[in-house]
């Protein structure tokens, strides 16, 4: 398959969650305006969805159907641009630009950019509450699991609190590691499950092999991200570049130094691709998933 081809799906998956995203928010008329504006203002518009992008095609693994699949895309969606709100918080990174625009608390204000986080957080699940995503009530619960999981203190946040923990400190690899999986890699592994999570099941070692793809897949793309923020230019990444070093954040690029972060990069791109290969060409959209998330510029 051709690489037009991939960039058209990658369009079409891009388009239908804006679509999905609009209609899942609350309306910017609806009381209180201008939180639910904020909402809107922080969700659409823009990011390159790579989240709901490994959702849709983890669940062509499972011939999970679309409109299930942009439900959980969505929840996933929402507990990411929350995390980008409050990343950028002046108590977390300080950042004023995201995704090319100002950040929410500089284009509403700090109180404003606290509550969308929060309620953009309750709207991912309240999708769940709202909207069918398996047959089976005990697998539908299971979803809100896995998503739970993977936002709070034993995913996402628990990794950002390593983050600031470790900020101006010299971490190992391991403690490194162990950051990077929580605060980026939870939410990238649980995109994956739930797109399977939607479908008919897989076996149990299929579930494994998948799962391994999607802890690899879920550390590279920080991996990737270190390097962009010491490589690329503002104008490129959206969001202020060089930001790890002024901050004296830990990165893979303050510990192992830009080249052999990037060695590492396509360590765990081989370890990611090896990890699809039982799943043939149903695997296709996941694979070049791993080389879009390897290979981007921003
Ligand atoms: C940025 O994520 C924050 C990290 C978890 C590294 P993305 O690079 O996916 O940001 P958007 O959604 O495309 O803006
Ligand atoms: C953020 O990591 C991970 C999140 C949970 C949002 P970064 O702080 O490196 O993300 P950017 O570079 O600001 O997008
Ligand atoms: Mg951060
Ligand atoms: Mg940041
Ligand atoms: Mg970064």
């Amino acid at each position: 398959m051709t690489g037009s081809d991939f960039a058209a799906w990658m369009a079409a998956i891009q388009e239908r969650t804006e679509a999905a995203l609009a209609r899942f928010l609350p309306e910017p008329g609806i009381a209180p305006q201008r939180l639910h504006e904020a909402m809107r203002y922080a969700v659409l518009g823009g990011g390159k969805r790579v989240r709901p992008l490994l959702c849709h095609a983890a669940g062509a693994l499972t011939g999970a159907d679309p409109q299930r699949l942009d439900v959980a895309a969505c929840a996933v969606e929402m507990i990411h641009a929350y995390s980008l709100v409050h990343d950028d918080l002046p108590c977390m990174d300080d950042d004023t630009l995201r995704r090319g625009k100002p950040t929410c608390h500089v284009e509403f204000d700090e109180a404003t950019a606290l509550l969308v986080g929060d309620s953009l957080q309750s709207q991912a699940f309240l999708l769940f509450g709202e909207h069918r995503i398996c047959d089976d009530p005990a697998r539908q619960l299971e979803a809100v699991r896995i998503l739970a999981q993977a936002a709070g203190s034993r995913g996402m946040a628990g990794g950002q609190a390593m983050d600031i923990a470790g900020t101006g400190k010299n971490l190992s690899l391991q403690e490194l590691e162990l950051m990077h999986i929580h605060k980026t890699g939870a939410l990238i592994r649980a995109a994956v499950l739930l797109g399977t999570h939607c479908g008919v099941p897989l076996r149990e070692d299929e579930t494994e092999q998948l799962d391994h793809f999607a802890k690899c897949v879920g550390l590279l793309f920080q991996v990737v991200d270190d390097i962009l923020d010491e490589s690329a230019s503002t104008a490129t990444l959206g969001k202020t570049a060089g930001k790890d070093a002024a901050q004296n954040k830990a990165t893979y690029v303050s510990l192992l130094g830009i080249a052999r972060a990037r060695e590492l990069a396509g360590e765990l791109r081989e370890r990611a691709e090896a990890a699809l290969a039982p799943f043939g060409d149903t695997g296709r959209r996941l694979r070049e998933l791993t080389d879009f998330i390897v290979t981007r510029k921003f």
